[in-house]
């Protein structure tokens, strides 16, 4: 069994894993706070880690109805997040591993949402393609082997929840704002504005978020009623039809140019309908098989790391008592390395 720790953001999670990788409990605990200043507030982020971390590992425990005798390994994000957030995940995995002489196992967040596919299709098999769309990134990521990732573009500027959250709190509706926004572009007309595609250059696999964010804010600003209900809508709608364009087309593209026959979506942004129901039409179209892990899966959440873990642990790989917290980890570096002094952008 399994113990798998998640502290890189503003979600405190740990989820418990069997021999046979599956999810006994996953706890996930998000913090409110930060809706007060849309958007997340890291020394605010660490302190409630703080606060939730033991309420949340004894909840696991219970839900998955075991103890800690029980437990064979630890897993723990050790980046890529802000580092005070990183740092209460990592110093409790540390702990228990020490005072347990169990094995400790550093996971690449990024990794473990592009790998989170496989834990919901447990009959999926590499090569897979896999968009990682979050608040913090948005990654293509190549997996030719549960071992062996390969990220093939990944956005420039801002990741696509991102822009979904900064265009929510220009229309008022809060922070984390995808959701709401989601529901607000359900009755709104997509083709009302022509919002800019961001294509960049003929070959690249790359993203760039920023351009539609500031088109938004010209039309915003131009007009106040469209701020609000009823018009509102078609804003949303219009620029929620821009970006799922490009997260598809683009995803697409690479799996095209690469020949890989599946294609999968994990991060928070997966939760959206609309990105998910184009995505599942240009797969059909192409004869793709698409997974999307269930939402439980898709936000930050310790599950995705213990699967992860496991992977590393069942490889005989580990971790030793160096590991850090890595703020700027890169996907494909194993944890365990000194962190690079580049911030994480966000
Ligand atoms: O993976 P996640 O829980 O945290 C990280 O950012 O790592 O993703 C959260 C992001 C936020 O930007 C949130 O607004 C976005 O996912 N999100 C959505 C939806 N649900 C969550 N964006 C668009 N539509 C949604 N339904
Ligand atoms: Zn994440």
């Amino acid at each position: 069994m399994i113990l798998g720790i998640e502290t890189s953001c503003d979600e405190t999670s740990v989820a418990l894993l069997n021999d046979q990788g599956e999810v006994l409990s996953n706890v996930v605990a998000s913090q409110a706070i930060h809706e007060l200043y849309d958007g997340v507030v890291p020394e605010l982020a660490s302190r409630e880690h703080v606060q939730k971390m033991l309420p949340v590992l004894d909840r696991a425990l219970a839900e998955a109805d075991v103890g800690l005798d029980d437990v064979d390994a630890i897993a723990v994000t050790s980046g890529p997040g802000l580092v005070g957030s990183l740092l209460v995940g990592v110093t409790t995995a540390k702990g228990l591993a020490l005072a347990r002489d169990l094995p400790l196992l550093g996971v690449n967040h990024l990794e473990a949402h592009a790998l989170s596919p496989f834990l919901e299709a447990r009959d999926l098999e590499p090569p897979v393609l896999v968009l990682v769309v979050s608040g913090g990134h948005t990654l293509l990521v190549h997996v030719k082997a549960l071992g062996e990732l390969e990220v093939v573009g990944r956005t420039r500027d801002d990741a696509a929840g991102e822009a979904y959250d900064k265009v929510s709190v220009m229309l008022g509706l809060g922070y984390p704002g995808g959701p709401e926004l989601e529901r607000l572009a359900k009755n709104g007309d997509a083709t009302a504005f022509d919002f800019p595609r961001s294509w960049l250059e003929p070959d690249t696999l790359d993203f760039s978020f920023s351009g539609i964010k500031t088109a938004v804010r010209v039309v915003l600003d131009r007009d106040e009623e469209l701020r609000r209900e009823p018009r509102s809508r078609d804003v949303a709608a219009s620029f929620q039809a821009a970006v799922v364009e490009v997260l598809v087309t683009r995803t697409l593209a690479a799996a095209e140019r690469l020949g890989v026959p599946s294609v999968a979506i994990a991060g928070g942004v997966a939760a959206n309908g609309a990105l998910r129901s184009a995505m599942e039409t240009a797969c059909r179209e192409t004869r793709r098989r698409l997974v999307i892990p269930r939402l439980a899966y898709c936000g930050d959440n310790a599950a995705m790391i213990a699967h992860a873990g496991k992977l590393r642990l069942d490889r005989g790989e580990r971790s030793d008592f160096s590991l850090d917290a890595q703020p700027n980890l890169p996907l494909g570096d194993v944890p365990n390395r000194a962190p690079s002094r580049k911030k994480r952008p966000r």
